[in-house]
């Protein structure tokens, strides 16, 4: 398999397009530690099914808006299953509001998780990576990395800003054969979005002008890209930004 002998660290792995993007790799031959904030038996349950199906994983916990906690997170990982060769930096929160009801807390956590995150924990893996001379890094961004919303300046923010992060830290760490890409999902059907979805008469609106006829797309849609992009098929690929949003950004 594509994956054999590699060791990939998914953070919010525990849900949604994250434990989708974990069992991926898992299935291409990877061990994984499947990283959850605060449901850790929510990583434990992806990580047993991981392993029921004759995959390795583990489950893991932390905070990566803390640098704190990326280093310690790196660390565990390290101890054992002994290096890290793929990070996807997956952890994200959403709070798709005004400007009027963005509070300090809502901006600095999306600020904190989406991006800041991004950075402290490629910076955690950084060392075991370039110490090997290779690795793979892969930012988990959004159509809402390159579109605006008006209601979402934080999030639009944090994801704009994962974006360019992916193209600064490609140059600085490629040179130590350490490649660094990032996957920008539409709207994929995920905890993230359930009140979203919820609202009457939404998904047929959205369909009516989907390029493709579809709005939603399932955790599974992206995960295939993630792999790709990890495995060495794609050691060309670097500083890019792969779009999987049926076609959402093409107008
Ligand atoms: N769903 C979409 O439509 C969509 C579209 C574009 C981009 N994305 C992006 O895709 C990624 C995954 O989204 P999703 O929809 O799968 O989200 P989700 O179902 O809400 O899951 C979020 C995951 O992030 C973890 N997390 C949250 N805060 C964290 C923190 N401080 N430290 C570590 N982990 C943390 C959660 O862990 P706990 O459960 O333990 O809190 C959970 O595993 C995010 O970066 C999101 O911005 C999603």
């Amino acid at each position: 398999m594509r994956l054999d002998g590699k060791v990939a660290i998914v953070t919010g792995g525990s849900r949604g397009i994250g434990a989708s993007i974990a069992r991926r790799l898992a299935a291409d031959g990877a061990t994984i530690a499947v990283v959850a904030h605060r449901a850790r038996e929510k990583a434990e349950a992806v990580a047993g099914e991981i392993v029921a199906a004759g995959g390795r994983a583990a489950p893991f916990q932390a905070d990566v808006s803390r640098v704190a906690d990326c280093e310690r997170l790196a660390a565990e990982v390290v101890a054992a299953f002994g290096t890290v060769d793929i990070l996807v930096n997956n952890a994200g929160v959403y709070h798709p509001l005004p400007m009027e009801e963005t509070t300090e807390a809502l901006w600095d956590a999306q600020i904190d998780i989406n991006l800041k995150g991004s950075f402290f924990m490629a910076k955690a893996v950084a060392p075991v990576m370039k110490a090997r001379g290779s690795g793979k890094i892969v930012n988990i961004t959004s159509t809402l990395g390159v579109v605006g919303s008006s209601a979402g300046a934080a999030y639009c923010a944090s994801k704009g800003g994962q974006m360019l992060l992916t193209k600064a830290l490609g140059l600085e760490l490629g040179p130590h054969g350490i490649n660094v890409n990032a996957v920008g999902p539409g709207a994929t059907r995920t905890d993230m979005n359930a009140a979203i979805r919820a609202q009457p008469g939404r998904e047929e609106r959205m369909e009516a002008i989907a390029p493709l006829g579809r709005y939603w797309m399932e955790p599974d849609d992206v995960s295939g890209a993630v792999a790709y992009l990890v495995s060495s098929e794609a050691d060309a690929v670097h500083g890019a930004h792969l779009m999987i949003d049926l076609g959402w950004t093409a107008w």
